[in-house]
């Protein structure tokens, strides 16, 4: 049978975070929400002759926002079927496409692409995964091609047990491995990947206060996420559970958006 709500066949306290936020209408998935989103996309500068691979859609918003710029191809390479479907939907004409897969190898053939981005989805990797990502990214990209990501960091200084208590409490409570580097990290992968980093910005990571919801959802879409969250048991549990973590770990955790350029 195939899979049409991301996180299907699983119980909501067993479901990767990103899925129980979007089982309960949550579309903006990333640490530092749609205005990192939109700073990364300017730094991008995605013109009507560019050929766009996203790593990782998820719900489909920054697809949304990518295509309205109309480059001259669209790919997205995401490993959950039913997020694919999804993102599927929002595809019209020739030359866009949601391929189901993994970005650490896409298939999709070197040097096709002039823009490679992805958002939170980096930090869930292990090392090694992260850099095969940021390797199939080079690949894809002609040389001059421009790699975006958006993801969780470090707030400087965060080391040795600190960290190994920031990963755990992640980890525990979005129940799939979560390990973001810090920023001179993120740009060292970056580096040493075959990227020169041309543009960094830095955000709060405040994926569920309500103010940030509000923001990235709109008013009437956060409303329904909070409904929606209030009357169910077991993804109220959940909810709240990540919004105590991530408060208590705001002083150690960032969201971090950076735009590099293949040498
Ligand atoms: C936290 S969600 C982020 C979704 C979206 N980019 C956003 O920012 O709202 C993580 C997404 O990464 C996808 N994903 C994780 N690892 C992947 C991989 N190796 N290849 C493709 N997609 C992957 C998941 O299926 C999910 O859609």
């Amino acid at each position: 049978m195939t899979a049409t709500r991301p996180g299907e066949g699983l119980k909501t306290e067993k479901m990767q975070g990103h899925w129980v936020l979007a089982r309960m209408g949550k579309r903006v998935l990333r640490p530092g929400g749609m205005d990192l989103t939109r700073r990364m996309l300017d730094a991008l500068r995605i013109r009507e002759s560019d050929e766009v691979v996203e790593f990782a859609p998820g719900m489909g918003v920054t697809a949304r926002l990518t295509l309205a710029l109309r480059p001259a191809s669209y790919t997205a390479v995401e490993r959950d079927e039913a997020a694919a479907k999804i993102v599927r939907g929002y595809l019209e004409g020739d030359g866009r496409r949601c391929v189901l897969g993994s970005a650490a190898e896409t298939g999709l053939p070197a040097a096709s692409a002039t823009v490679v981005y992805g958002e939170a989805m980096l930090t869930m990797q292990t090392d090694e995964t992260k850099r095969q990502i940021v390797r199939e990214a080079a690949r894809l990209l002609v040389p001059g091609g421009r790699y975006a990501i958006h993801e969780m960091c470090l707030q400087d200084g965060v080391e040795g047990d600190v960290r190994s208590d920031v990963e755990r409490a992640l980890t525990g409570v979005v129940h799939h491995g979560v390990k973001p580097l810090s920023v001179s990290e993120w740009r060292r992968l970056l580096e040493g990947g075959g990227f020169e980093v041309k543009a960094m910005e830095t955000a709060p990571m405040a994926l569920l206060e309500p103010a940030r919801v509000i923001r990235d959802e709109g008013f009437f879409r956060a409303l329904r996420f909070a409904f929606n969250v209030l009357r169910d048991h077991d993804a109220r549990r959940r909810v709240f559970e990540m919004r105590r973590v991530f408060r208590r770990q705001r002083g150690r955790i960032a969201a971090v958006a950076i735009m590099a350029v293949r040498v």
